[in-house]
């Protein structure tokens, strides 16, 4: 019996990480999940058992702890990091611009320097394509320009991208930057899904909430948009696509098939589509009338983003293959199973 290969994922109880510390179990990975349940819950460990049959480990550290990581890493030692841990409110971002730069950044320099300290050589990050703003062309490849950030989160991203392409240049390891699209949907299984602390700000689990009434209804911002609809278009992507996406990234990168020590991979399905377009989608195949009223437009949103996937196709061998269809109803699905956890909660 081989030994399994150790992996990291930071931040493994959050809605990507609990996604793809299930996918890297079910390619035979043994997974460690460090999370401070900051925005997620314990619970979801036992979700991922009942989905894999195989209960992960996990420890309530906060990555700003740098001792409590390296102690841990000293007694669970690890061949990759996958790093989704981090704040993610974009609107939250720019109220509390200082605890966003510390909890981001801080955390990834500490993980990155224990890697270099414990001769882990392989770190996966999880970033976004809000580095690109608001885009000179479409699709956007990899290639494309950095813009300032629109927001203290997505610099966050950028900044980090940044440390880590310089960090790989001296150090001996292999850094891989994801840069996800909008990833919506949930698990088959609809034991895992989005499951924040707070109130979701996404559009999706907006559409999902005011489908099952815990809102009367939703707002659309912006109409007037230069897109057929004149609502925003994103590139709306599967989360098990993106999950899939980190396990291609690991075992490239532990078969040694890295070409370069820092690589950066768009994750999108290419399609964009408007608000107005998910919204009718989702009232197309559920039956269900979404009550949405459009308003002004919000701050710092761009008006359209789309993937150009050919490079993490070709490079990566990976491709989305969840339709919309699936997105949206698994989406609806997990919302219904999340009402049922709120009843039992409540009784
Ligand atoms: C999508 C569209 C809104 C809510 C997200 C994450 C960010 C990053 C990129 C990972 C926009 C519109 C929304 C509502 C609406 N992901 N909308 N009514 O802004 O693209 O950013 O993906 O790093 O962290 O936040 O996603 O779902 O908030 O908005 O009209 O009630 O839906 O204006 O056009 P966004 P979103």
């Amino acid at each position: 019996m081989t030994k399994k290969r150790s992996i990291l994922v930071t931040g493994g109880t959050g809605y990507i990480g609990s996604h793809t510390a299930v996918e890297l179990i079910e390619k035979g990975y043994d997974v460690v999940i460090l999370d401070n349940l900051s925005n997620s819950h314990a619970e979801v460990i036992d979700s991922i058992e009942k989905i894999t049959g195989v209960r992960p480990g996990f420890a309530n550290i906060d990555l700003n702890n740098k001792s409590a990581v390296q102690e841990f890493l000293r007694i669970h030692p690890v061949e990759a990091i996958i790093h989704f841990a981090a704040f993610k409110a974009v609107g939250e971002s720019v109220e509390k611009p200082l605890e966003y730069y510390r909890n981001n950044l801080v955390a990834l320099i500490n993980l990155v320097e224990l890697c270099r300290d414990q001769g882990i050589r392989n770190f996966v990050f999880s970033s976004s394509c809000s580095v690109y703003g608001e885009p000179d062309y479409l699709p956007i490849d990899e290639a494309a320009p950095v813009k300032p950030a629109q927001s203290p989160y997505a610099n966050t991203k950028k900044i980090g991208e940044d440390i880590l392409r310089d960090a790989s240049a001296v150090l001996n390891m292999n850094i891989v930057s994801l840069r996800y699209f909008n990833p919506v949907g949930a698990h088959a299984s609809h034991q895992i899904g989005e499951y924040p602390l707070g109130t979701p700000l996404n559009l999706f689990p907006i559409v999902m909430q005011t489908a099952i009434g815990k809102r009367p209804g939703m707002k659309v911002f912006g109409q007037d948009y230069n897109t057929p609809d004149g609502s925003c278009i994103r590139d709306y992507i599967h989360v098990v696509d993106v999950a899939r996406a980190h396990v291609v990234a690991i075992r490239r990168m532990l078969e040694g098939k890295c070409k370069n020590k820092y690589e950066l991979f768009n994750l999108g399905t290419g399609t964009g589509l408007s608000v107005l377009e998910v919204i009718h989608a989702f009232e197309k195949s559920t039956g269900i009338k979404i009550n949405y009223s459009c308003v002004d437009r919000r701050a710092g949103d761009v008006e359209k983003v789309y993937a150009d996937t050919s490079y993490a196709n070709s490079e990566l061998g990976w491709k989305a293959e969840h339709s919309l269809e699936d997105m949206i109803r698994s989406a609806w699905a997990w919302e219904q199973e999340l009402q049922k956890k709120t009843m039992v909660g409540s009784k």
